[in-house]
C-alpha cells in the first residue's frame, strides 16, 4: 500500500471512529476520554473544599454524594433546609470516612445578594479555604416565546445568571488573593442550541458563556490560574420541570419528569461534571440522543443545525413531557 493510500485509510477510518463516537457516548468525545484515562477523582477532590450551590436536590445533590465518596470537604448550598440536611446525612452515610464537620449545611438563597458575602464569610470560617465553587442553582422554564412577560424574564436572569455572577465575583477575588481555585458552572445544552418553548432560561444560558468566556481570557491576561468548566448537561432527570417558570409572573411549570423519559441519571451527569472539573476542561456536554448530537451540530456546523434538527428537538422534548 502506497503513502496515499494509508493516509486516506487512515483518514477515512478516523473520520468513520469519530462519527461513530459522537452517536453513541453520552457525552463529548473528551469528557468522555478524560473519564476512562483522566485523573483519578478519589485523588483529586480528596480534602479539597467543593462549595456546591443548589445542592437539596437534581444534580446538585448528586454532585454532593458523588463528592461524598472521593472524600471532599463539601459546602452545600440551598433554601430548603431540611433537604440540605437530608443530603447531608445521605452524603455521611455514603463516605463512611466523613465527620459531620466535612460537610456545611448554608441556606442561602441566590438572590438575597446582600447575603452572599457573610455566606462566604463562614464557609472559610468553617474550613479556613475554598478550593471549588459549583455554580449550580438555577430554574428551567416552559413558555411561549411571545407570552413571556418581562417580569418573568428578568427574575429568571437574576437567578439563572446575575446572582450567580455576584456570588462568582466574591470567590473570584478571594481565588485571586490566594492564588489557586477553580469555578464550575451549570449551564445546559440550552445554553448552546435554540431549544424551543425555553426563551428566557436558554438565554440566561447563553449569557454564561458570554460572561465567563470573557473572564477566562481576563484571567489569562493576568497571568493568574482560576480554571473555569462550564456543564452543559441534556435532558436531566430531576425535579426541575415541577418547579420550571412559565410565561406568567409567580406561576410554576408543576410537571413532574416520568420514568420513562429519554433523559440522563443526575448520578450520571454529577460523575461526568466532576470528571470535567478535575481535568480542567473549559467545557464539558453531556446528553442522551439527539441533543449530545445536535450540539455537536450547532457548536460545529451550524448551517446544517437549522430547523430540521431542532424539529428532532422539539418532538423529543414534547415526548418526554406529554
Ligand atoms: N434537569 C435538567 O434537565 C437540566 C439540564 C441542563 C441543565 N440543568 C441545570 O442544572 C441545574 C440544577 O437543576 P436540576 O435539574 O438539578 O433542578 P432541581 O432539582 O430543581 O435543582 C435546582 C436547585 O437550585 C436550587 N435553587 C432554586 N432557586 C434557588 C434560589 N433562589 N436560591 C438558591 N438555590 C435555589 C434548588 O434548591 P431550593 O429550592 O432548596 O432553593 C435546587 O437545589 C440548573 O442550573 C439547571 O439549569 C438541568
Amino acid at each position: 500500500m502506497d503513502f496515499c493510500t494509508l493516509l486516506v485509510t487512515f483518514t477515512v477510518v478516523g473520520f468513520l471512529v469519530w462519527i461513530f463516537a459522537i452517536l453513541c457516548l453520552d457525552s463529548d468525545i473528551l469528557t468522555f476520554a478524560y473519564s476512562c484515562f483522566g485523573k483519578s477523582l478519589d485523588r483529586f477532590y480528596s480534602r479539597k473544599v467543593v462549595w456546591i450551590t443548589g445542592a437539596s436536590s437534581g444534580i446538585g445533590e448528586a454532585l454532593a454524594k458523588e463528592l461524598a465518596k472521593h472524600k471532599a470537604k463539601l459546602v452545600i448550598s440551598a433554601r430548603r433546609i431540611d433537604e440540605l440536611n437530608r443530603v447531608k446525612q445521605e452524603c455521611l452515610e455514603l463516605s463512611k470516612t466523613m465527620t459531620d464537620k466535612d460537610i456545611l449545611v448554608l441556606p442561602l438563597d441566590m438572590t438575597d445578594y446582600a447575603s452572599h458575602q457573610h455566606a462566604f464569610t463562614k464557609v472559610l470560617k468553617h474550613f479556613g479555604e475554598l478550593d471549588i465553587l459549583v455554580s449550580n442553582a438555577g430554574r428551567s422554564q416552559r413558555a411561549n416565546w411571545e407570552e413571556i412577560e418581562n417580569e418573568v424574564d428578568k427574575e429568571l436572569f437574576d437567578l439563572n445568571v446575575f446572582s450567580l455572577l455576584a456570588l462568582n465575583r466574591i470567590v473570584l477575588k478571594y481565588f485571586y488573593s490566594v492564588g489557586k481555585g477553580h469555578l464550575a458552572v451549570m449551564s445546559s445544552v440550552a445554553g448552546k442550541n435554540g431549544i424551543p418553548f425555553s426563551a428566557s432560561y436558554t438565554g440566561s444560558k447563553f449569557a454564561l458563556h458570554g460572561y465567563f468566556a470573557c473572564l477566562r481570557n481576563e484571567i489569562a491576561s493576568k497571568k493568574m490560574s482560576v480554571p473555569i468548566t462550564i456543564i452543559c448537561p441534556g435532558p436531566v432527570f430531576s425535579g426541575f420541570l415541577k418547579v420550571a417558570f412559565t410565561a406568567k409572573k409567580g406561576q410554576e411549570f408543576g410537571q413532574g419528569v416520568r420514568a420513562t423519559d429519554k433523559r440522563m441519571s443526575a448520578e450520571r451527569c454529577a460523575y461526568l461534571s466532576l470528571t470535567g472539573i478535575a481535568n480542567e476542561l473549559e467545557e464539558c456536554w453531556m446528553s442522551l440522543f439527539p441533543f449530545l448530537q445536535l450540539t455537536y451540530l450547532s457548536h460545529y456546523q451550524p448551517y446544517i443545525a437549522g430547523r430540521q434538527s431542532l424539529e428532532m428537538a422539539k418532538h423529543v422534548w414534547a415526548s418526554n413531557e406529554n
